[in-house]
């Protein structure tokens, strides 16, 4: 596991590969989130100062993309679409099955620390709705029983 010092000298290197980038902010969080899964809420000042703008405005762009986490992720990560092609699919009734059975919320994670549940807005396979991203892989056609056998597969 990461200290601070290690966190904000791996954050000043990503700082510094974008450094006379404009409009630089988006690539920034998406380095962070990839080398430490999410974006620390510490880093914010950091990456503010070096895009000089206000803490509040990293923060008001990092919680404005679904896809910025404020804490780690569990060890799989399961997406369900949730934009309108989907919905008329029958991706609520999916939504609902998965809640219930894994207990979570969106955004949430298992007390195991297993399976984190997030929404996620349209991964361009409407046609095979409801869709949803598995550990990074699409899955169409998801059915309550395919969520059960995914679910199943990550316990
Ligand atoms: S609406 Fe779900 S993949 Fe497009």
């Amino acid at each position: 596991m990461l200290d601070s010092v290690d966190i904000a000298a791996r954050v000043e290197e990503i700082l510094a590969a974008h450094s006379g980038t404009e409009g630089a902010l988006l690539p920034i969080l998406h380095s962070v989130q990839e080398s430490f899964g999410y974006v620390p809420e510490e880093v914010l000042p950091q990456i503010a100062q070096h895009q000089n703008i206000s803490k509040a405005e990293a923060y008001g762009v990092m919680t404005f993309y679904h896809d910025f986490r404020a804490k780690p992720a569990g060890t799989h990560v399961l997406k369900l679409c949730r934009a309108e092609s989907c919905q008329t699919m029958g991706a609520d009734r999916v939504a609902a099955h998965a809640k219930e059975t894994l207990g979570l919320d969106w955004h949430e994670t298992t007390p195991d620390g297993k399976i984190t549940l997030e929404p996620i807005f349209c991964l361009g396979l409407c046609a095979c709705g409801p869709s949803a991203l598995v550990d990074g892989k699409v899955v169409g056609r998801l059915t309550e029983a395919k969520l059960d056998a995914i679910v199943k597969g990550m316990r």
